[in-house]
């Protein structure tokens, strides 16, 4: 049974440590991304990390995702608001999807509130910073663990 967790990043979030750090913190996505290799190693999951600001080759890599992967972590950034594509693209996976933001998206503007994506998701964490990753990668371990999908 696959154990690969696949982490996608959507728009600007290439550039986490620069933008804005009052609201999303100094780490940068490679921090992130080591922090997620590292504690993949521990879960004994396989880990694929990608970001793009193409809304396309996020949902190419949910269509590859179907192949091989276990669950999906993804913080789907400013689609999340917009992407009825991603939403579709996510019901086509049958594994676990766990929605990651880095801020609380729901004490932000209130186009933050609604998420196209939060209707496939089997998990969602807000507010947690970058530490939000982990913890979806440890929930994702518990998901796979139960083989229930
Ligand atoms: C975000 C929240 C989104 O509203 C925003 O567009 C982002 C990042 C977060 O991680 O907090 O780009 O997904």
């Amino acid at each position: 049974m696959s154990r690969l967790v696949t982490i996608l990043n959507g728009p600007n979030l290439n550039l986490l440590g620069k933008r804005q750090p009052e609201i999303y913190g100094r780490d940068t996505l490679a921090d992130i991304e080591n922090a997620c290799r590292t504690l993949g190693k521990q879960l004994k999951l396989d880990i694929s990390f990608q970001q793009s600001n193409r809304e396309y080759e996020l949902i190419d890599w949910i269509h590859e995702a179907r192949e091989k992967a276990a669950a999906i972590v993804i913080n789907p950034a400013a689609f999340t608001h917009t992407s009825v594509a991603l939403l579709d693209a996510l019901n086509t996976f049958e594994g676990w999807v766990i929605e990651v933001h880095i801020s609380q998206v729901h004490k932000r503007e209130a186009f933050r509130h609604h998420s196209y994506v939060s209707h496939r998701a089997d998990a969602v964490m807000a507010g947690f910073g970058v530490h939000g990753y982990e913890l979806a990668l440890r929930h994702a371990a518990h998901l796979i663990g139960l083989k229930k999908k």
